[in-house]
């Protein structure tokens, strides 16, 4: 593999709060719409909980060792909003301390802290009141936002604010397949913009009491819509699902407009009467980086609508089918494994939109199934063919300035729960033992080559 990486490009890995952490009644946290979920039967695959995750927020100097060894320059972390304000208002002192002394040792150790403010886990006493239906969730948002930055920004230089408002919106509002498990159809129309009223509002926020070097970005996830055969009903369809997924998001914050497709694909079936004047401004806040979180692409044929009647339409159903893989690898997720989608995703958001801020690679990473053994051979290829297609892509002009792999450690994988392992470092649950993989000294030594 070629080492032309730009100077100065950071090389990380990624973990989220409520993945790792555990500890879910300790020092004052409050529920979080996730504690919620996992407690509904068959939610959670195998009836897994928040508990006991990696146990992080008890074993965090032993993970920040971890980190030391790997060699890392970055870290990408989450902050529990619970922890921060329990009941979605009132602060949590002890909360806030847990993160300080994590950023601190972090510090100590010269890894520069990329704090992630939601990655997912809403306090529930805010999802009571509406969750992100609700326009004044973006209001709370914005307050939790500056109250974190207000105490952390001394230690905290990167700061983004939501981690893939696409899942949150459609699996958590229209599908019910993600926390807080409302089938709403339309409904993950409203969450959508309220997220991203959410992020644009904190940045303000934050940017009104920032000191010069802090910087504010998005996490994104992007995986390109691939029309299965070159008909022009199926580029249609690709159309529509990029518009979903992509657009609806990309749009307002870089292309400084509503995705253009999106009011017409719910033509008769929502109304949009959640944009209000001024929205728009707000969310187009300017950013200093976009970062991308690349798993895999979407093959996309037209299909017919599922439901006849568009009022019974969920968010989903427009009429496309993304489950036409092609004879391609595939994860033990069944993720097709196809690098050059991470090419595409970086390239073409650099086309679309002029003035797009710096980017970097917030996520990227796999499991094989039925195989958390520690000679996890195949990850290394992924990672390595990754890695790769991040370099081509710098290569072809992108403005890319890190490369973050998920993740540190396995750690608990959403509606999946414990059973798929995503870490460079096997976790025993039953003892909270850590074994690193083979990944992870392949890792280590390809960023020791990188100096
Ligand atoms: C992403 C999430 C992350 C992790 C990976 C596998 O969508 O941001 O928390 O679950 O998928």
């Amino acid at each position: 593999m070629t080492t032309s990486f730009p100077p100065g490009f950071r090389w990380g890995v990624a973990t989220s709060a409520f993945q790792i952490e555990g500890a879910i009644r300790s020092d004052g946290r409050g529920p979080s719409i996730w504690d919620t979920f996992a407690a509904v039967p068959g939610a959670i695959a195998g009836g897994d909980t928040g508990e006991p995750a990696a146990d992080h927020y008890h074993r965090w100097r032993a993970d920040l060792a971890l980190l030391g060894d790997l060699g890392v320059d970055s870290y990408r972390f989450s902050v529990s909003w619970p922890r921060i304000q329990p009941d979605g208002r009132r602060a949590e002192r002890r909360g806030l301390d847990f993160y300080r002394r994590l950023v601190e040792a972090l510090r100590e150790q010269e890894i520069e802290p990329f704090l992630t403010l939601y990655h997912w886990d809403l306090p529930q006493a805010l999802e009571d009141d509406g969750g992100w239906r609700s326009r004044d969730t973006a209001s709370r948002f914005a307050d939790y936002a500056a109250l974190v930055h207000e105490e952390l920004g001394d230690v905290v230089d990167h700061w983004t604010t939501l981690n893939e408002p696409y899942p949150c919106a459609v699996a958590g509002y229209g599908e019910g397949r993600h926390a807080p498990g409302a089938r709403e159809g339309h409904g993950a129309l409203a969450a959508a913009h309220h997220l991203l009223l959410g992020h644009g509002l904190a940045v303000r926020a934050m940017r009104s009491q920032a000191l010069p070097r802090h910087q504010f970005g998005i996490v994104l996830n992007q995986s390109p819509a691939i029309p299965v055969t070159d008909s022009a009903a199926d580029a249609a369809a690709a159309a529509r699902q990029d518009t979903l997924l992509r657009r609806q998001f990309t749009d307002p914050l870089f292309g400084g407009r509503y995705a253009p497709g999106l009011a017409a694909m719910f033509d008769g079936v929502s109304d949009f009467s959640f944009r209000h004047d001024g929205d728009l401004q707000t969310i187009a806040a300017p950013l200093d980086y976009l970062g991308v979180n690349y798993y895999y692409r979407l093959h996309v044929a037209d299909a017919p609508h599922r439901e006849p009647d568009p009022a019974q339409r969920t968010v989903t159903d427009i009429g496309v089918d993304t489950t036409r893989l092609p004879d391609v690898p595939r994860t033990g997720m069944g993720w097709p494994v196809e690098p050059e989608g991470l090419i595409e995703a970086l390239v073409g958001l650099h086309n679309r939109y002029p003035g797009l801020p710096p980017m970097y690679v917030t996520e990227n990473g796999c499991v094989y199934a039925d195989r958390s053994d520690l000679a996890d051979y195949e990850r290394i290829s992924f990672l390595s063919e990754h890695i790769e297609a991040a370099r081509t892509a710098a290569a072809a002009g992108v403005d890319l300035r890190g490369y973050f792999c998920w993740s540190l450690l396995d750690n608990f994988e959403w509606a999946h729960g414990y059973q798929h392992r995503f870490g460079l470092v096997h976790v025993d649950y039953a003892t909270q033992q850590r074994t690193p993989r083979a990944s992870y000294r392949w890792y280590r030594d390809f960023i020791a080559a990188q100096r």
